[in-house]
Formats: C-alpha cells, structure tokens, sequence
C-alpha cells in the first residue's frame, strides 16, 4: 500500500495504472475510520483492481468550527485498518494541497440540499461537493463507495454525479451498527461510556418505530420518535423527518413514496449524531 500526498504523484501513478487497464475504485474518508469504512473498502476492494482511499479532513464542509478543530486525526492508525483491508493507495494530501486558493465554486441541488442537514448545516453540503467533485477529477474512478449512514449526501453525491456528468458508478453501502446497533461513526470516539449508553437511544427508537410504523400513520411515527428522544436522558433532537427516499422531502402517507426513510439528527452532550432507517424501500 503507497501513502500518497501529492496530487502530481497520484495522477501519474494512477495513470500508468489505467495504462494497464486497472478499473479505480474511491473510498472518499476523512479518516478516523472505523467498521463502516471498512465495510466500503472491502467492497471497493472486491470490486476493482485498484482501490483508493482519500484520508482528508475537508475544512470547507464545517459550518461549525469547533467541530473542525474536534475532529480526530488518525493517520497511522488509519493505514494499518487500510493495509489489513488490502486499499492500494492512502491520498492523505495537506489543505494547502487540496485548496492551494479559496474553492468559490457553488453547488445547489436544491431541494435536496435545502432540507434536513442542508437547514441545519448552511454550506455544509458545498463543502461536500467541493471536495468530492475535486476528487473524482483528481483520481478519475470507475466507481466510488458512500455509506448511507449519511443518506443525504449519497442522494447529493448522485445528483452532483448525473448533473456534471462524471463518467463513473456511485455505489452506496449499508450502515454498519455496532452488535448493540450504535451506528458506527468517527465521532463516537467523543462519546463517554455514559454517553455511549445514552446515544444507544437513537437506533433503539428508530428500530421500535419501525414496528410502530405498520400500525400507525406517518404523523403519529413522527410523534413516537419525537416523544421517545425527549424522554431519553442525555439526547436532545435536531430534527427527524420521515422522507421520500429520492426527492428528500417530507411526505404525509405512507402512500406518498414507494421508498421512505426516516432521518434523525440528534445532539447528545456536545456531539452531534446522525443516524436513519428505511420504512418502506
Ligand atoms: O462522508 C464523509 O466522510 C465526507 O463527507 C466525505 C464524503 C469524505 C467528503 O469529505
């Protein structure tokens, strides 16, 4: 495996790769990464003949600084979870590299982008789009790997892909939970033991409103989620929407969407946790 942190050294490598009819797969990370990357790696690993992994942590998708600096950063540790999972290239390139001056470039895919973490979160999904859009064009994949974890973003990564016309495969993986069904996450590394226990509330209510989502309607699931968070110590709600799963807009029937997903931000202590779960698909 070759850590790489020049974009120079990447092309030409990769270029002399794709000489020899290599098919390049992409794992975009900002490192810290855990199961659920991995799981992508395996996949992009079983896919391709050369898989790559960025390992950057993209400052123009955090509209929150402190969030920024909180971030962890675990290079070395992030290369041995890589070897292991047999990634061929680590592109771990400085900020200065990636954006040697500002990225003015704008991107709206409203109203994909408007609701949820786009409402929450102003110019977080520029950012992920400034950032992605630089990496397919730096590394030119066949295909590249996004976890529905963050369901949001794949659905603005597709569209970024159909709109600009990036001639490569996005291929999206299914969460990974721990056994208890925690969603794994780099930021659950910033959740004490008692707050682990606490953030466990998220995917038990979304697991229990499953159940309650075939006898109820579409407002009353909304209410049981809302309901059974505020009474869960240590969590405080952001938002939980229950979505089409392609337009990302709320519906009121569960005749509304042949595919709904309910997605679910929610604060516990100072670390912010998102998670969701497919009603209907
Ligand atoms: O999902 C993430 O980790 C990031 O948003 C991504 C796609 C690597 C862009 O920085």
């Amino acid at each position: 495996m070759k850590l790489i942190q020049t974009i120079q050294e990447l092309r030409t490598e990769l270029d002399a790769l794709r000489k020899q009819g290599k098919s390049i797969g992409l794992v975009p990370t900002m490192g810290a990464l855990h199961e659920g990357h991995a799981s992508l790696v395996k996949r992009a690993v079983a896919e391709n003949d050369v898989v790559v992994v960025s390992d950057f942590v993209n400052p123009t998708q955090f509209n929150d600084p402190n969030d920024l600096i909180k971030y962890p950063r675990t290079l070395d540790a992030d290369c041995a979870l890589l070897e292991k999972e047999g990634a061929h290239i680590v592109f771990a390139p400085s900020v200065e590299e990636v954006y040697p001056e500002p990225d003015t470039r704008t991107f709206s895919y409203a109203p994909l982008d408007t609701v949820m973490e786009g409402k929450y979160r102003p110019g977080h999904f520029n950012g992920v789009c400034q950032i992605v859009s630089k990496l397919f064009m730096m590394v030119e994949p066949d295909k590249a790997y996004f976890g529905e974890k963050d369901f949001q973003q794949l659905a603005i990564i597709r569209e970024m892909v159909k709109q600009m016309e990036f001639p490569l495969q996005i291929v999206g993986c299914p969460i990974v939970r721990e056994k208890d069904g925690l969603a794994l996450s780099s930021r659950n590394a910033r959740l004490s033991e008692e707050q682990r226990q606490q953030a466990l509330n998220i995917s038990k209510t979304l697991f229990k409103s499953l159940e309650w989502a075939a006898g109820h309607s579409v407002e009353e699931t909304q209410q049981f989620v809302e309901k059974a968070i505020a009474e869960a110590e240590g969590l405080e709600l952001e938002y939980f929407e229950i979505v089409d799963g392609v337009t990302l807009q709320k519906i009121s029937t569960w005749e509304d969407a042949p595919y709904v997903v309910g997605c679910i931000t929610v604060y516990c202590g100072e670390v912010r946790l998102i998670d969701n779960i497919k009603y209907k698909e």
